[in-house]
């Protein structure tokens, strides 16, 4: 974690990585390990960029941080930086679309979870995640078009739940869910 000290950031790095992996235990099987990466990794630039003054650096960044490191894949950089649309690139293959989709999603359950009395994410059910989506001020900041956008990899909104609430709730300790 040379890049990224922020516990919130690095948590959620952990969020996206395990929604990552189970969107491609149903996506694409042959590349669980490789789709859980991208999950850790999209966000590797959030305190190596001034973001907040131009989103369009966030995802750039984080590629040239990788190539830096001697990293080389293409597909990872532009898996990284489809989860930003305001830097430029448009998701178009299924990978893409599940980084676009499950980010907002991570934060999303974990809001979700927080308005329980033990903000436990065990206590979250299906039908309050859906319920507080269509409530569109609450956790106004998760992008609602972002997580539809699941549908482009041919899974539901009602999957990306299932799968965030199951894979968020295997690793609940290490989230402090
Ligand atoms: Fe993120």
């Amino acid at each position: 974690m040379k890049y990224m000290k922020g516990e919130n950031y690095i948590t959620h790095s952990y969020a996206v990585e395990a929604i990552m992996k189970g969107l491609a235990k149903r996506l694409a099987p042959d590349d669980v390990e490789y789709w859980g990466i991208v999950g850790l990794l999209h966000d590797l630039d959030e305190e190596q960029c001034d973001w907040r003054n131009d989103m369009g650096v966030h995802g750039p960044t984080s590629a040239e941080i990788l190539k830096k490191e001697g990293i080389d894949d293409k597909v990872l950089f532009d898996a990284i930086c489809s989860h930003n649309p305001k830097c430029g690139v448009k998701a178009k293959t299924t990978l893409q679309y599940a980084i676009l989709a499950a980010d907002p999603m991570s934060g999303f359950v974990k809001a979700v979870a927080q308005i329980y009395p033990d903000k436990k994410i065990a206590s979250v059910k299906h039908k309050s995640v859906m319920k507080r989506f269509n409530e569109l001020r609450f956790a106004a900041g998760a992008n609602r078009d972002y997580m539809e956008a699941i549908e482009f990899t041919g899974l539901s909104l009602d999957d990306l739940i299932d799968v965030a609430l199951e894979e968020m709730g295997a690793i609940a300790d290490v989230l402090g869910l």
